[in-house]
């Protein structure tokens, strides 16, 4: 998983270095743990704390099996306890010597952008660790895992609708509020949108993970160049892909994977298919804005009786939208916010009067 260095970023670290009191500028990670007098948001000052390799392995058993929670592009993930009793997940940032610039980078990113983010649907940061070449970055701790291990039976299913419909408008809300551009004055990308990086808490609220690839926009620009296309197969915007121009629209792109993962059960990609039927977009497309094709599609593990067909023929055609090859043509992550809002109301709309028509409520 490479990742570009923000040029956003470079560019207020050569116009501002001098300017300590900036919160923009960039300091090695290490610096941040013995001075930092730079003023920070309150969620910093009351979260965010700096931890040494000692409590790192005290917290996590030495990193034992029984504390292993999963694995990913850089490195493996944790449950651990600090010595404040608070559970939390540590994600140690197992480098191969090639990768090692990419991982600091990447840590020291989301270490800087993350500690100012705060929102109900965003995995928070509460700390990190930066000693000798060791790094870790200390997260809240999510007890369901992530959202693709409940939808492909490692996980207890999601089989009623109205919670997978929570799910979609928890993470439609973390993202319209990186996209928002409140957190940190400018919009974010978060570029690595999948259902691995969407976390459930205990009543399954979801919590939008990994904002190591998150790219800051430029400000007054619409789109950032890059050279490089990052992210993760099957959720790859496929015009990011062809043209290397990013935009917020990737993200929603990858939404409307999650959405189409939410509705049929369905890996966004499956290497056990034919080479034409491995995308789950693919897979689907056809059949999303056609009620009777779209029947066949559903979920089967799905409830029958928690959805209607009117409220998941409005999902389908929302994901559709946010799928458009064209990143123009789909809608923002507000839009999708309200659109959600109005899906869960006719469902419980129409749930409840079929149950009037049977004489059950
Ligand atoms: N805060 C957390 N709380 C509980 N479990 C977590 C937490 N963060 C990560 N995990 C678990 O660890 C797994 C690995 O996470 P990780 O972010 O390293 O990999 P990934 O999401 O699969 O890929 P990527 O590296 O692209 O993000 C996740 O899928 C999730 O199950
Ligand atoms: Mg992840």
């Amino acid at each position: 998983m490479p990742f570009g260095l923000v040029s956003a970023w470079n560019k207020r670290r050569r116009s501002k270095s001098q300017d300590h009191t900036d919160p923009w500028t960039y300091k090695p990670a290490e610096r941040w743990q013995h001075e930092d007098l730079t003023p920070r948001p309150a969620k910093r000052l009351h979260g965010s704390s700096v931890f040494t390799l000692k409590e790192m392995e005290e917290a996590s058993l030495c990193f034992s099996d029984e504390n292993f929670l999963g694995k990913g592009g850089f490195g493996r993930v944790y449950k651990g306890i600090l010595r404040s009793g608070e559970v939390v997940a540590i994600k140690k940032m197992d480098l191969p010597l090639v990768k090692e610039a990419e991982g600091e980078r990447e840590f020291r990113v989301e270490v800087d952008i993350l500690s100012r983010l705060d929102h109900p649907n965003l995995v928070s940061l509460m700390g990190y660790c930066a000693d000798g070449k060791n790094r870790f970055l200390v997260y809240e701790y999510m007890p369901k895992g992530n959202l693709q291990d409940h939808l492909n039976g490692i996980g207890e299913p999601i089989t009623e609708w109205p919670l997978r419909l929570k799910v979609a408008l928890g993470s439609a809300k973390g993202l319209a509020y990186l996209h928002s551009g409140s957190a940190v004055g400018i919009p974010i990308i978060h570029r690595d949108l999948k259902s691995t990086n969407i976390l459930l808490t205990a009543n399954f609220e979801a919590k939008i993970s990994d904002f190591g690839l998150a790219k800051l926009m430029p400000e007054g620009k619409e789109a950032y160049v890059t050279a490089k296309v990052l992210g993760t197969f099957g959720y790859f915007d496929p015009e990011y892909a062809s043209t290397g121009k990013l935009t917020l629209q990737s993200d929603v792109y990858a939404f409307g994977v999650v959405l189409l993962e939410l509705l049929t059960g369905r890996r966004a990609v499956d290497l056990s298919q034919r080479p034409n039927d491995q995308s789950l977009v693919l897979q689907v497309r056809n059949t999303l804005n056609d009620r009777k094709k779209l029947r066949k599609v559903i979920d089967p593990e799905l409830s029958r009786n928690s959805y209607t067909l009117e409220s998941v023929a409005m999902f389908a055609n929302l994901a559709s939208r946010c799928v458009r090859p064209d990143s123009t043509e789909r809608p923002s992550m507000e839009e999708c916010i309200r659109e959600l809002q109005l899906i869960l109301r006719t469902n419980s709309k129409g749930l409840s009067m079929a149950l009037h028509k049977l004489g059950l409520n």
